[in-house]
């Protein structure tokens, strides 16, 4: 096997000049870059980015070719929402494009990269573990290059303490950065200095990148990147920037290409859907949207999330109602059942506003089910506002809940507020909030059984012989099947409940 530590540990041909350089952190000073590669890309079109980038792989390919013995092997992993895992395929096609094949472990791995989540303390808890884990593979492996990136690391502190504290980990760059991956591999390999990248970019959508997905027949589309709403609790403004949305046409052209090659579920991400298309030059509504995908000849679903109780119009609910492509399911997360707490979380939105969606939505589409993220133990709550949550749960009885205790986030305004009850007490409400959302889960199931659906197989089941599948309304159901069914759509008799729905397939 090939040795290029040598390149790695001192500076090559292309780090002997010196330049100012505003977008590579270079604290060791010992590399710095070439000039003319640290022009601001911001000023640069989507092509010219393409271009320099696909370059920059084209050169880490061969590098690999000449010094490695082995086909090179990237380990991705990735934390956080789907925005993130969708992020991850993007930068599992670049990897790929500069000639890495898929790891199974990190193990196994000649670049590790970490797509991180700053959402709640827990989630960095998990990245800084796993960070330090990496050690031991650097000493076992010094050409290995690790790689972190995503929310936390858009946040300086976060990037400051790995520079501290993880001196093996070789690139560190945010969220508005990811498409340049190619040029941090190649400046790292030819000897830079650790790579730092933070900086915001106006304009980070490029179209046309390579991406490679980690299904066949379900898909991941991101429709806009950022949020403008500010909840006080929430990172994500700050580690996604403001809200931008892709074109339409590059939209509708990737899904009826997804479609073309057999995919049968679209999802469209975003931080906040409903609020699509307001900064486009010819500005267009989500429902608009949505109603031009569901035109798309073929045979698919569309979902999407998240959406934003704020945005969300009677106009996009009739899109959905009227689009027969639309799954009838909506995730809404109303986050607090008190108007008050609502208020103090900056949702533009009361309890009242929330139920009137609710019955507006259900009146539109009856067979709707509905799932809702809500917070737990928001500063100030006390438990009379709690028992609001609970009164809403009961009320509008979701098929599906995501729970999360509060999380102080640094630099949030949330953050700053007296906080006075204990964890212990909100993981008591937290209990009870899940006690309540397990017996109306169940009901909602029990009241399934002797339906039959339309579901799309999506993989084998818990038991063997079986195989998993899904409604429009986001319900899984089991039944015995052959892997063969895995990717069609087909209809299920819904049987029995036991600790998940089962059922028997119909004949076509
Ligand atoms: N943009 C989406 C969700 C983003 S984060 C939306 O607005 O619905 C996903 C969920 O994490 C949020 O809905 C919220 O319930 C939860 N969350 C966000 N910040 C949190 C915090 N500081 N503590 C606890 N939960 C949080
Ligand atoms: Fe965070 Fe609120 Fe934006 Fe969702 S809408 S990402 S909770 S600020
Ligand atoms: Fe986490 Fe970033 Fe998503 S903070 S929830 S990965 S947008």
């Amino acid at each position: 096997m090939k040795n290029f530590s040598n390149t790695m540990e001192n500076g090559a041909a292309e780090s002997t000049k010196s330049a100012a350089n505003n977008s590579i952190d270079n604290p060791q000073k010992n590399a710095p870059l070439a000039a003319k590669e640290n022009a601001p890309a911001a000023q640069s079109t989507n092509e010219d980015r393409l271009l320099e980038q696909s370059g920059y792989s084209a050169r880490v390919k061969s590098f690999l070719l000449k010094n490695l013995s082995h086909r090179p092997k990237a380990f991705v992993h990735t934390y956080g929402c789907q925005q993130n895992v969708s992020d991850s395929e993007q930068l599992k096609g670049l990897l790929s494009s500069m000639g890495y094949e898929e790891a199974s472990s990190a193990e196994d791995a000649d670049f590790v990269l970490f797509n991180t989540c700053a959402v709640r303390e827990h989630a960095e808890d998990r990245v800084w573990g796993n960070i330090g884990s990496l050690k031991k593979l650097k000493e076992q492996n010094p050409r290995l290059i690790i790689a972190v990136c995503g929310c936390m690391m858009q946040q300086q502190a976060n990037a400051d303490r790995v520079r501290r504290s993880f001196p093996y980990v070789d690139l560190v760059f945010g969220t508005f950065q990811r498409w340049r991956l190619p040029e941090f591999v190649y400046k790292r390999l030819l000897g830079s200095a650790r790579i730092f990248v933070l900086k915001e970019e106006p304009n980070d959508i490029i179209e046309g990148a390579p991406i490679r997905r980690d299904g066949t027949f379900k898909a991941w589309v991101p429709i806009m990147y950022g949020c403008n709403n500010f909840c006080t609790y929430c990172i994500v403004p700050f580690v996604r920037g403001r809200e931008r949305s892709r074109e339409p046409q590059h939209i509708l052209k990737e899904v009826e290409d997804l479609v073309a090659d057999g995919c049968r579920e679209i999802t469209l991400l975003g931080q906040n859907v409903n609020s699509y298309g307001k900064n486009l030059q010819n500005p267009m509504t989500f429902a608009a949207l949505l109603r031009k995908i569901n035109e798309i000849p073929g045979d698919f679903r569309i979902r999407f999330m998240t959406s934003h109780p704020r945005d969300c119009t009677e106009e996009l609910l009739s899109a959905m109602a009227e689009s027969e492509k639309v799954c009838h399911h909506l995730h809404l997360p109303f986050q607090s059942g008190s108007s008050r707490v609502l208020k103090a979380m900056n949702r533009h939105y009361n309890r009242e506003d929330y139920l009137k969606l609710i019955d507006l939505a259900r009146k539109l589409m009856p067979d709707i089910t509905l799932s809702s993220d809500i917070i737990v133990g928001f500063p100030g709550e006390t438990y009379e506002d709690f028992r609001e949550t609970l009164s809403l749960v009961e009320r509008v009885r979701f098929s599906q809940l995501f729970t999360f205790i509060y999380s102080p986030r640094g630099g949030t305004p949330a953050a700053k507020l007296p906080d006075p009850v204990s964890r212990k007490e909100k993981g008591r409400w937290f209990d009870e909030l899940l006690k309540a959302q397990e017996r109306i889960s169940s009901e909602l199931n029990r009241a399934a059984v002797g339906k039959t659906f339309e579901v799309l197989c999506e993989d084998e089941g818990r038991r063997e012989g079986y195989i998993a599948g899904r409604t429009t309304h986001n319900t899984v159901v089991e039944f015995p099947a052959d892997r063969s069914v895995i990717g069609q759509f087909k209809k299920v008799k819904v049987t029995a409940l036991s600790s998940v729905l089962e059922g028997t397939l119909l004949e076509d």
